[in-house]
């Protein structure tokens, strides 16, 4: 596990630029989804319990083996990297989180869907509970993102579980994926209804009621819990854009509550488009409101961390350039050739010229090429006597070679 966490590279200041959007944009798949299917079947149970025929209609549309693996499947495992790379560098086994969210979601959905075949009732009371605890997992480890100050102590994800921002959370997903799931059965059969075809048993009056009842109760829940999730949210995160998205989804929550109370009170079907999109743009909204809180709790954190990359690539690109430097082998035909071209004008053997004879500074390298090598490459002032040399601008070849080639004319003239 410990491997698992650390087998990641860094990731780059680019990456950490997407990071937030992917993990938004993944979120807006999987959280919706699950809250569909979790709906649903609390729903459909229900409805099975008072002998109601709909209850199938509940979870037929989603609990295919398409839909789940499209929208319930694969975002987890892309939440699982993606986490992974946005929690690096801190002590936080993301891994076992992911591994605590996944063993019950997989359970959960597999069992939902064999309830489609079999329609045993001990599948899919099971199947709930395991997929309610999935969903109660993730948004607690979605909300670390939220407290970077508690990272460093936590093990497990249980201290955050029972915080009460948490428990705000996942009571907001609940309310939002109540709203959504009507919404979306509402549309369905309202919409479609020669699209699904459902057999004559079909009460349309039922379903009307039932998704309109769904709709309100979470229309009316989600407004109180947004409140109170800006009153209990950490100071710092508190940003004007957080704001301005909150003010906005109330209002669509007032326009949704309005067509929501015109449905129940019609006897014919309406607004089935409206409630549609905005109960899809809401909880889309309240995800990406959510995400400005995180990136606003992490940017230190991601700044810190943007640094730290940048260091371990400094490190490793002098690392690198040092080992290949180490294997760059001095030509002395290059060395002579250079120093005819770029050190006689002021350097001879026997005299002083602008620079002083190699005879007398040489001996000093004989034993220690790699000073004589720092030396041209980089020249300090040396002796007060003499103006200090310019730099000559040799890359790491080219002083390799004029070193070898002075020091081994010089040991020829010894
Ligand atoms: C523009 C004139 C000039 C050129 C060109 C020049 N040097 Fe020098 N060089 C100097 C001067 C001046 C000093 C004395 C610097 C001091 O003592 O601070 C010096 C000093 C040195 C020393 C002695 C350093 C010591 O520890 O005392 C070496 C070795 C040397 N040069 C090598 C080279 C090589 C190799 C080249 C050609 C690639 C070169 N120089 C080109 C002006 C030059």
């Amino acid at each position: 596990m410990q491997m698992l966490n650390e087998l990641l590279l860094p990731p780059t200041d680019q990456q950490f630029g997407m990071l937030a959007y992917l993990i938004l944009f993944m979120l807006l798949f999987a959280l919706p989804y699950l809250g569909l299917v979790l709906v649903s079947t609390l729903a459909s149970t229900g409805l099975r319990m008072i002998k109601s025929p709909l209850d199938r209609y509940f979870l037929e549309p989603w609990t295919g083996g398409g839909p789940m693996i499209t929208f319930g499947v694969i975002p987890f495992f892309c939440l699982m990297f993606l986490f992974q790379l946005y929690f690096y560098g801190s002590s936080l086994p993301v891994f076992e989180y992911f591994l605590r969210i996944m063993f019950p979601l997989f359970g959960g959905f597999l069992l939902v869907y064999l309830y489609g075949k079999s329609r045993a009732m001990i599948l899919v009371g099971l199947g709930f509970v395991l997929l309610l605890a999935a969903a109660f997992f993730t948004i607690s480890t979605i909300d670390l993102m939220l407290f970077p100050e508690i990272w460093a102590f936590v093990e497990t994800p249980l201290p955050a579980v029972f915080s009460i921002q948490v428990i705000i959370h996942f009571l907001i997903f609940l309310a939002l994926s109540i709203l959504f799931t009507g919404a979306w059965l509402y549309f369905l059969y309202f919409r479609w209804p020669e699209h699904r075809r459902p057999t004559q048993t079909f009460d349309y009056d039922q379903m009307r009621k039932i998704t309109g009842g769904m709709m309100l109760g979470g229309v009316l829940f989600l407004p109180v819990l947004m409140l109170w999730d800006f009153y209990t949210l950490p100071v710092y995160t508190l940003t004007s854009p957080a704001f301005a998205l909150g003010a906005v989804t109330i209002v669509l929550l007032g326009v949704l509550a309005l067509a929501i109370v015109g449905i129940l009170r019609a006897t014919v079907a309406r607004f089935a488009v409206t409630v549609m999109v905005l109960a899809t743009i809401v909880f889309g909204l309240v995800l990406v409101n959510h995400q400005l809180l995180y990136a606003r709790a992490n940017q230190e954190h991601l700044t810190l961390l943007a640094d730290q990359v940048k260091k371990e690539k400094e490190n490793w690109t002098a690392e690198r350039e040092a080992k290949r430097d180490a294997n760059v082998v001095a030509d002395e035909k290059l060395g002579e050739k250079i120093y005819n071209e770029r050190c006689t004008a002021c350097h001879l053997f026997e005299q002083r010229v602008v620079g002083p004879p190699y005879n007398e500074v040489l001996p000093k390298y004989v034993d220690n090429v790699a000073a004589l090598e720092a030396f041209i490459r980089n020249p300090v002032k040396v002796n007060p006597d003499y103006p200090a040399m310019p730099n000559q601008g040799l890359n790491v070849r080219e002083v390799k070679a004029v070193s070898a080639y002075l020091l081994s004319t010089y040991a020829a003239k010894e």
